[in-house]
C-alpha cells in the first residue's frame, strides 16, 4: 500500500507529518488510550510522538500495512490515527486499530475513517480485516458495528499483559463480500436506554450494580436456579457487569437490572438469552431481592421484556421453572405464559442430583 490522501466525509486521511507532535500526544496520553491500546510507549511524549512519524509509521507501510493521521479536513489538524497491520499477505488479511484524541471524541471521527479504510483496503484486494477490541471498550465494539464488522468470537487473553494480566480481545470481522453495514444486531439497544411502565424500570446491568446483584445471586432460592447450583463469587459477578455491554452487542444476552421507577434502586436482575436464533426463539429469566417481592414487579418485568423482545423479533418466548417454585409459575402465567410440559432430569442439582423443570411458553401470535 502507498501513503495517499484519501478524502472522505468529514475526515481525510494522510500521511502524518511533524506539525501533528502536540495532538498525537495528547491523544495517546490520555488514560483511555492508555487502557485500550496498551503496546503504546509509556510515557506518551514527543519524543515517542516523533519516533512514530521518523520509524514506526514508515515501517507499518514498508511491512505492506498502513499508518495514517486522522485529520479535519477543514484544518488539516490532527484528530486521530488509524491503520492497517498485515496479518497474512498470502491470505490478504489485516488488522485495522485506530485512536481519536479526546477533544474529537463522539462525534463520528473514528466511524468515518474506519468506513474510509475498510473499502480502500478492500479496494485495494483485502480479503479479511479483523478490528479486535478489549472487551470492556464499547466505542469502539460500536464502531465495529456501523462498519459493517461481525464479531466472530473472543480471542482468549490475546490480548498484551497488563499487571500480570492477559486480556481477552474481541475479533470484530468484515470480509470482502460482506455488506458495508451497520451490521444487524440480534439485540438491538433498548428505546431510549430502558423499558418501563411507570413502576418497574429495566436497564442494561452496570458495573456499579455489582453489590445489588451479588446479594441477589448468593440468595439461597436464586443460588437453586443457577447453574451449576452453587453461589458466585464476588468477583464473577464483578465481571459478568463489567461484560453486559459486550455480550449485549455480541447478541448474547440483555442481561438487565430491574429498578423501582420511582427510587432508581437496583430491586432485582433480568436476562434475555437468545439461545436459539435460527428459530427465534430466547429464553427469559428473572429474580427479584426479597424486600421486593409480592408487589407484582417480577411479572411487570416479564410482560415488559416480552414486549420488547416481540418487537425485536423474537418469536417464541419460553422460561423453565423448578416444579417447587409456584411463585415464579405464577409470574409466568399472569404474564400470559403456558404452561407446556415438564423436562425430566433437565438441571444439574446439589451433589450429582437431577432437577426437571417445568417449561412455560409464550408466542408472539398469543393474545396477551
Ligand atoms: C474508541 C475511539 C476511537 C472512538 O472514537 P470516536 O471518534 O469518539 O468514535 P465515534 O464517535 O465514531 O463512535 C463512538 C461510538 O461509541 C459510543 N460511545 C462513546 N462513548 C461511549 C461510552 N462511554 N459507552 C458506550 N458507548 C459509547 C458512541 O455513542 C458511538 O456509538 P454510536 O454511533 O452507535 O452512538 C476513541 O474513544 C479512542 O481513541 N479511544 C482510545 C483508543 C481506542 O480504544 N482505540 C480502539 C482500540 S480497538
Amino acid at each position: 500500500m502507498t501513503p495517499e490522501t484519501i478524502e472522505g466525509y468529514g475526515v481525510r486521511l494522510r500521511p502524518c507529518h511533524p506539525a501533528d507532535v502536540p495532538e498525537m500526544v495528547a491523544g495517546c496520553a490520555d488514560p483511555q488510550s492508555r487502557r485500550f491500546m496498551p503496546l503504546l510507549p509509556d510515557p506518551y511524549d514527543a519524543d515517542a510522538a516523533r519516533w512514530w512519524i521518523a520509524e514506526g509509521a514508515p515501517a507499518a507501510w514498508a511491512a505492506g500495512g498502513s499508518a495514517y493521521t486522522i485529520a479535519d479536513p477543514a484544518t488539516d489538524r490532527l484528530l486521530g490515527s488509524i491503520g492497517l497491520t498485515r496479518v497474512s499477505a498470502e491470505r490478504a488479511t489485516y488488522e485495522i486499530g485506530y485512536w481519536v484524541g479526546p477533544s474529537a471524541r463522539g462525534r463520528g471521527v473514528a466511524t468515518a475513517a474506519t468506513r474510509l479504510l475498510t473499502e480502500q483496503a478492500f479496494t485495494a484486494g483485502a480479503g479479511r480485516l479483523e478490528l479486535l477490541t478489549h472487551p470492556e471498550n464499547v466505542p469502539s465494539q460500536r464502531i465495529a458495528l456501523a462498519c459493517g464488522y461481525r464479531h466472530e468470537g473472543v480471542r482468549r487473553a490475546a490480548g498484551a499483559p497488563r499487571e500480570g494480566v492477559r486480556p481477552d480481545l474481541v475479533a470484530w470481522v468484515r470480509l470482502a463480500g460482506d455488506p458495508p453495514g451497520p451490521t444487524a444486531r440480534l439485540l438491538p439497544d433498548l428505546p431510549g436506554g430502558r423499558l418501563t411502565d411507570g413502576v418497574v424500570a429495566l436497564r442494561r446491568v452496570e458495573p456499579a450494580d455489582v453489590d445489588a446483584l451479588h446479594r441477589l445471586h448468593t440468595l439461597r432460592e436464586v443460588v437453586a436456579n443457577r447453574v451449576p447450583p452453587v453461589p458466585p463469587e464476588r468477583a464473577a459477578v464483578a465481571r459478568r457487569c463489567r461484560l453486559a455491554a459486550t455480550r449485549w452487542l455480541a447478541g448474547e444476552a440483555a442481561d438487565l437490572a430491574i429498578l423501582d421507577a420511582t427510587t432508581g434502586v437496583v430491586v432485582g436482575g433480568c436476562a434475555l438469552f437468545h439461545d436459539e436464533p435460527a428459530t427465534g426463539q430466547a429464553m427469559v429469566g428473572y429474580s427479584l431481592l426479597p424486600e421486593a417481592r409480592g408487589r407484582g414487579l417480577a411479572t411487570r418485568t416479564v410482560r415488559l421484556v416480552a414486549g420488547w423482545a416481540f418487537g425485536i423479533g423474537v418469536l417464541r418466548l419460553w422460561a423453565g421453572t423448578r416444579p417447587d417454585n409456584p411463585a415464579s409459575q405464577h409470574v409466568l402465567e399472569r404474564a400470559g405464559f403456558r404452561r407446556e410440559g415438564l423436562l425430566r432430569g433437565r438441571l444439574p442439582g446439589p451433589d450429582g442430583s437431577r432437577v426437571d423443570s417445568v417449561v412455560f411458553g409464550r408466542l408472539a401470535t398469543d393474545e396477551n
